[in-house]
């Protein structure tokens, strides 16, 4: 069995982080999303893996993610030069996959279990497709399936207004090489992209074995900034325990979990876990409230946050307000000239300065 990976898209949900960097690299408790994926489908034992890019943001991910080696895996890199849908994605990974079996993985998509009773199930099965299922609120937002009492799908809608049940497809999928024929088959969505959904229904058209799994623990799709933080709050409640590789100077307080990377420097400032610092950060007279990820090169002074994510290099300094529920970009600076407003909450893009001045 092989794995591919899905990585290109244009992240415009999660936009204006993802102007300059991959959706798929930004960080949950410190570590790209993509890489719990990986991570994922290696504890299957599944350890060649190809990783779909695209032209402006694969070689970022070739270079933080590298050769596999760091996961005990061989990735290939493929590119698809235009965001023409999962399946046109399928499609150009065709060489790398040939005959094999393949679980697909949507780089954005992050779920609690762990992948064995799934490929299990696939294989005692015989089936040409399994897909992951989850109830939800909006299902309008995902493909949507209606399902019989044995599990079988009997009809997969992409992004339907009006949806015939709650229950979502999850992006992650295990096929035989039967789906490249159901490819081949299928003409472009109304949105212009060749879908894995479409895909999936012509091959239930096909009678071929087509079965459902329903997802018992969480999943989350992080395209969004909300997203994103519930699976910071999610990934840092599941942190084993508390590791010191930085420093601590003056008056300052750690409780619960907290994970402080090498080289980081916490001065005068209460830390209250489950939290997670970078390497290399400073972090003078603050307040850093749980459900925090602050990556590295992080420079906090007189700063007072909880449940947000602090993304490399950014600075914020001065601000005596709570940020909360935030998701500060790359090399972002946030910084007060006087103490007015009382909540502050933003999603502000990489390379921005934010000045809060006196009137
Ligand atoms: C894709 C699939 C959709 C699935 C979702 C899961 O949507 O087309 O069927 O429910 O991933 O994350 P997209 O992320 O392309 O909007």
């Amino acid at each position: 069995m092989k794995a591919l990976i899905l990585s290109g898209g244009s992240g415009t949900r999660l936009r204006p982080i993802t102007h300059t960097g991959a959706k798929q690299l930004v960080p949950v408790a410190n570590k790209p999303i993509l890489w719990y994926g990986i991570e994922a489908i290696v504890a299957a034992g599944v350890t060649e893996i190809g990783i779909i890019i695209n032209p402006e943001t694969g070689d970022e991910i070739r270079r933080k993610t590298g050769d596999g080696s760091r996961f005990g895996a061989q990735i290939s890199y493929i590119v698809q030069d235009q965001p023409a849908g999962l399946a046109h994605a399928v499609k150009v990974a065709q060489p790398f996959l040939g005959d094999a079996p393949f679980v697909m993985y949507l780089g954005d998509n992050l779920v609690q279990s762990d992948l064995n009773g799934f490929i299990n199930q696939f294989k005692t099965q015989q089936l040409d497709a399994l897909t992951l299922l989850k109830a939800v609120e909006n299902p309008s937002a995902f493909g949507v399936a209606t399902v019989d009492s044995q599990g079988r799908v009997l009809q997969l809608v992409e992004k339907p207004k009006d949806p015939p049940s709650n229950l979502a497809l999850v992006g992650v999928y295990l096929f035989s090489s039967a789906i490249h024929g159901a490819i081949d088959q299928i003409e472009p969505s109304p949105r212009g992209e060749l879908e894995i959904t479409d895909a999936i229904q012509k091959l239930i058209d096909l009678k071929n074995p087509v079965a459902a799994f329903r997802l018992e623990g969480w999943w989350l799709d992080t395209g969004k900034k909300d997203d994103l933080l519930e699976a910071n709050q999610i990934v840092l409640d599941a942190f084993p325990n508390s590791t010191m590789l930085g420093t601590i100077q003056g008056d300052t307080r750690i409780n619960g979990r907290v994970h402080v990377g090498k080289g980081s420097k916490i001065i005068n400032s209460t830390i209250r876990g489950p939290v997670s610092i970078g390497e290399n950060c400073h972090i003078e007279n603050c307040f850093i409230g749980p459900y925090s990820s602050i990556a590295n090169h992080v420079y906090l002074l007189e700063a007072d946050l909880e449940h947000s994510v602090v993304l490399e290099k950014a600075r914020i300094e001065g601000i005596h307000q709570r940020i909360v529920d935030s998701l500060i970009g790359e090399r972002v600076t946030l910084k007060a000239a006087a103490r007015r407003p009382k909540a502050l909450r933003f999603m502000v893009g990489d390379d921005s300065t934010i000045e809060l001045t006196g009137l």
